[in-house]
């Protein structure tokens, strides 16, 4: 059977370096610190994706819903503000909140040019499928990329709306939020915005489930990094076997995660020659989500040049949406 003619085109930004070699470098350096740690961005490939949408419609994860709330209530008057010709999204995943800012700037006339972003192929691939069938009018172009370093590479068709949802930045630990709002900042010519999803500050007691959910989703997301880097590195890590752990630091204002060693181990990475002790009970750190008020977001978008123009809650005050132009 012939392939169904795709309406889009996906391209990838060549990476500087070869990306095994540099998630092989990412990996063991994170390994030898103490505590271990793991570079979150390899929870997506294609099975991390689904598992991270399937998060999205668990009933302990509220950020979704919160945001959607938000851009139903202000998809509209945001994109009138904002009035872009094309709207760029980065870490696009699903790309099925966006879908009401494509319908509003349709709906409004203005650009129907959608880039999505993403490290993961088969996301942008998912999504964009979905998107062409049910928006024949909508021009769509997949960039895969590493937003951390590639932003400027991203094609440009006019006045821009950057979107960066889901909270994505509470991932980034505060350095790298500052160099990457920074870049954002420089993606950004007259006129151009970035529309920007921050979780807020809230009772533990909301937001530990939210990365613990009842039906273990979370956990298997979590559980997902070791299974990505068994694949690529030839690592023997008993995946199955690491419990999954969330604990909400007020001190930092974030949730970590964890994955906790069941029994001592020494896991070797066979193509490598690398043998990595851990003991049981030991935590490797997995990932933040960092949550935000409105005077973090202020402070840290003005410290990159970038000023607040609209903020949108939801009913509840648990998420924030917000508009900034250059200062
Ligand atoms: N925007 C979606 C998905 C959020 S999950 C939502 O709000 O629901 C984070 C997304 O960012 C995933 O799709 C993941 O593949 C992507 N991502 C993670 N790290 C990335 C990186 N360094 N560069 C580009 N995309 C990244
Ligand atoms: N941006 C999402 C958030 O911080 C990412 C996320 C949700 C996540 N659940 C997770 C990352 C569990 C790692 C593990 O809410």
């Amino acid at each position: 059977m012939l392939e169904p003619e795709k309406d889009y085109e996906i391209t990838r930004i060549s990476p500087a370096r070869d990306v095994r070699a540099q998630m092989w470098e990412e990996v063991r350096e994170g390994l030898r610190q103490s505590p271990k740690r793991l570079p979150s961005k390899y929870f997506y490939d294609g099975r991390g994706s689904d598992l991270f949408e399937s998060i999205t419609h668990q009933p302990e994860y509220y950020p979704t819903n919160s945001e959607i709330e938000i851009l139903e209530e202000h998809a509209k008057d945001l994109i009138e503000t904002a009035r872009p010709e094309e709207l760029c999204e980065l870490g696009s995943g699903s790309s099925r909140k966006t879908v009401l800012l494509i319908e509003a700037m349709h709906e409004l006339g203005m650009g129907d040019r959608y880039v999505a972003f993403d490290v993961s192929e088969d996301a942008i691939r998912g999504a964009a499928d979905a998107l062409t069938v049910d928006h024949p009018w909508l021009e769509v172009k997949g960039v895969v990329g590493d937003f951390e370093g590639q932003l400027e590479d991203i094609p440009r068709g006019g006045r821009r709306l950057v979107a960066f949802l889901g909270s994505t930045i509470g991932n980034l630990d505060p350095e790298a939020r500052a160099a990457f709002l920074g870049h954002v900042r420089g993606m950004l010519h007259d006129g151009d915005r970035l529309l920007l999803g921050t979780d807020l500050v809230k009772p533990p007691e909301v937001l530990e489930p939210a990365y613990d959910d009842a039906r273990g989703v979370t956990a298997e997301f979590n559980r997902n990094v070791l299974r990505v880097i068994n694949r690529e590195l030839g690592a023997d890590f008993p995946a199955e076997d690491f419990e999954h752990v969330a604990r909400w630091v007020p001190e930092k204002s974030r949730v970590e995660m964890h994955l906790r060693c069941p029994r001592d181990l020494s896991v070797h990475f066979a193509e490598r020659n690398f043998e990595v002790p851990i003991a049981a009970g030991e935590e490797i750190h997995t990932e933040i989500s960092s949550k935000f008020t409105r005077e973090t977001v202020e402070r840290e978008c003005g410290a990159a040049g970038l000023e607040i123009e609209r903020w949108e809650t939801d009913a509840k005050g648990w998420f924030a949406l917000s508009l900034l132009r250059a200062a």
